[in-house]
């Protein structure tokens, strides 16, 4: 029997150390074994070559990316479109995309639009639609790589892959998810600035330069 092909592709123009990384990496071991997978990047303008032949002879693809400004980031949207001129010359009505959308806010529910987008591309390229899971507090993904699976402020990212998973596994289409971390909003908005003080710090800037206009 010919092995099912999955994609699963990193839409963060970071190259390491995104969460949208550390998605997939939590996701990949809960797929089927049967599954052949491979991981790619989108980090760039456009899709490197190596990563489109996959594309393009996938039957499955999880795209994971983070949101930018409500959307899907720049550089991620133009790869989409060669991806669709590509999809014009090898029609592929049987590959399925799955979407996983993580943001800075909270509310996972902050993707919504930018997960609808993504359903608008699948009927755009006609490929099959499957689910989508919006994450919130992608902030703190990276450091809850210690965190046991399921447990603490981890526990709706697991149960969220592991639905995910479940429908990528049986090839179905499922309801969108949207996640928060188990974990109090305040303390992440608390951590999420100090971060930032600490970064602009870094940098050579001050406070003041956080609450400055860029136009
Ligand atoms: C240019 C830019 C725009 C962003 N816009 C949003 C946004 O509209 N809503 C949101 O919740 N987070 C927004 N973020 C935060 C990212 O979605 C968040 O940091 C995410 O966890 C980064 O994921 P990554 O590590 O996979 O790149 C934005 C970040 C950048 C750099």
């Amino acid at each position: 029997m010919k092995p099912i092909k999955v994609s699963l592709m990193s839409g963060s123009p970071k190259p390491l150390s995104s969460a949208s990384g550390a998605l997939l990496d939590s996701l990949k071991p809960r797929l089927s074994d049967h599954f052949h997978v491979s991981f790619h990047y989108l980090n760039k303008t456009s899709v490197p070559e190596e990563s489109m032949e996959s594309f393009i002879n996938s039957d499955i693809l999880v795209l994971s990316f983070p949101l930018y400004v409500d959307g899907i980031p720049s550089h991620l949207l133009n790869c989409l479109y060669e991806m669709e001129i590509n999809l014009k010359r090898h029609p592929r009505p049987d590959m399925t995309i799955y979407a996983i959308v993580n943001c800075g806010f909270f509310e996972g529910h902050q993707a919504l639009p930018a997960i609808e987008m993504v359903k608008n591309w699948c009927h755009k390229a006609d490929v099959t639609w499957g689910q989508g899971l919006g994450v919130g507090g992608g902030g703190m993904i990276q450091s809850l790589s210690g965190v046991p699976d399921g447990q603490g402020p981890k526990k709706n990212f697991s149960h969220a892959l592991d639905a995910l998973a479940f429908h990528i596994n049986t090839g179905s289409e499922g309801e969108d998810i949207y996640i928060s971390p188990n974990f109090p909003r305040i303390g992440y908005k608390i951590g999420a600035e100090m971060g930032w003080r600490h970064q602009s710090k870094m940098n050579g800037l001050n406070k003041k330069d956080l609450d400055r206009r860029l136009v």
